[in-house]
């Protein structure tokens, strides 16, 4: 079965906005498009619910019932409670308040592992504890091929290894990790395993218990959602961690490590994406699965058309001489982020020409500031990434590759 590409692109408005028209987008990896059912609750919610949700009037009513249905379709899909979800303003946000929670977990001294593969979100506040008394051991990439091997990991582990943070896929590299592998080694140290999932997740939402991880996160804005970040936080955990948020809020789940108030109309809204998911399902398998294995369903459909794309698009780069790919040259366990650095040309002239042709993508670091550096790549101008999800479609690739010709 094929994911029939027009059916998902009629729910996707901006598929049929002028303006855009024309315009082929490979910066997804930067935010998706939001699909319809988003954009839907977000109106209705801006429109008739944007009180003070909770209480007994209608208005209000209504809006805790939509938010409190996203955090129910969210657990659902993801395979986990509804307590054990968590919408914050955004993943950067969410582990800063994290690391700062779980502090007071361990004693000076005590070690955390953390990856050299990051996008800035998930290493910066984790080196941080650095200076409140942790020991940061990183986990450094191949210097040539940007990978992480678990070879490396295992020699990193002590005694005192509380925590290994690591990505699902990196956003420049696109490779993606072992993560049970990674999590279940952490857990032969008793270190907990803490998931930056942003990368992989708008291919493909994951099993959280099959993943085994303790702590997963990533951004619906990428993941044709609204502007927010989801954290799954493992049930047990949560009693373990020191409250954020204020005074009389410890010790309640909903609130202690989402400090700020939350923005309820995306909370209202973030739920559509799993309505999305189910229209998707519905469209190809007429049955009545289980969230869980509709999701299923839906990681095949996404990923087999996702892959014939990459392959398409890495056979390309793969026969010329005059482009770097950074990371696999494969498209096994490989998301379609790929990045590159021209040879002959100058990124910016290269970028212009792609611009010419309609091309939406992005150049620099994209905040994978130690990736770069582990592989001596200059940040400055760093690399050429080009990003696509489920949505993309086979003229778009070919538009893609006709403009890389050109501009190469
Ligand atoms: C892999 C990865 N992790 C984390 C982030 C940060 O997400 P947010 O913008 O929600 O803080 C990004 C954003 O680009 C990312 O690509």
């Amino acid at each position: 079965m094929n994911l029939d590409i027009p059916f998902v692109r009629s729910q996707f408005p901006a598929f049929s906005e002028p303006s855009l028209e024309g315009w082929a987008f490979f910066e997804n990896a930067g935010g998706s498009y939001p699909c319809r059912q988003v954009i839907d609750l977000l109106m209705e919610f801006y429109t008739k619910n944007t009180v003070q949700p909770y209480y007994a009037y209608p208005a209000s009513t209504k809006a805790g019932e939509m938010m409190d249905a996203s955090y129910a379709k969210m657990a659902a899909y993801l395979n986990v409670d509804a307590s054990e979800i968590h919408f914050g303003p955004s993943t950067t946000q969410n582990v800063y308040v994290l690391a700062n929670a779980m502090r007071p977990m361990w004693k000076e001294g005590d070690e955390i592992i953390v990856s050299c593969q990051d996008h800035e979100a998930n290493a910066g506040a984790w080196r941080r504890l650095g200076e409140r008394g942790m020991k940061v051991i990183e986990w450094h990439v191949n210097a040539d091929t940007g990978m992480l091997s678990v070879e490396d990991l295992k020699s990193l582990f002590t005694d005192r290894t509380k925590m290994v943070a690591f990505p699902h896929c990196s956003n420049v590299i696109g490779f993606i990790n072992p993560v049970k592998e990674v999590s279940r080694l952490a857990h032969q140290y008793n270190a907990l395993c803490v998931v930056d999932g942003v990368g992989w997740a708008p291919h493909g939402f994951p099993d959280l218990v099959d993943l085994e991880v303790d702590i997963y996160l990533f951004s619906s804005y990428k993941t044709f959602g609204p502007h927010l970040g989801v954290m799954y936080v493992r049930d047990e955990l949560m009693g373990k961690l020191e409250n954020q948020s204020h005074f009389f809020k410890a010790g309640v789940k909903r609130n202690m490590i989402t400090p700020a108030g939350p923005d309820h109309a995306q909370i209202g809204a973030i739920g559509g994406v799993l309505d999305y998911f189910d229209m998707v399902h519905e469209h190809h398998v007429k049955d009545d699965a289980s969230p869980r294995e509709r999701n299923k369903v839906l990681n095949s459909l996404f990923r087999n058309h996702e892959k014939a794309l990459l392959e398409k698009l890495l056979e390309f780069l793969n026969s010329r001489d005059d482009v770097r790919i950074v990371g696999p040259d494969s498209s096994k366990d490989r998301a379609p982020i790929v990045s590159i650095i021209p040879k002959k040309k100058s990124i910016e002239e290269v970028y212009k020409t792609l611009t010419q042709h309609k091309l939406m993508l992005g150049t620099g670091d994209f905040y994978a500031v130690r990736p770069l550096m582990d592989m001596n790549i200059p940040t400055d101008p760093g690399v050429l990434r080009m990003s696509f999800v489920h949505y993309t479609n086979a003229d778009e690739i070919e538009q893609l590759i006709g403009g890389l010709k050109e501009a190469l």
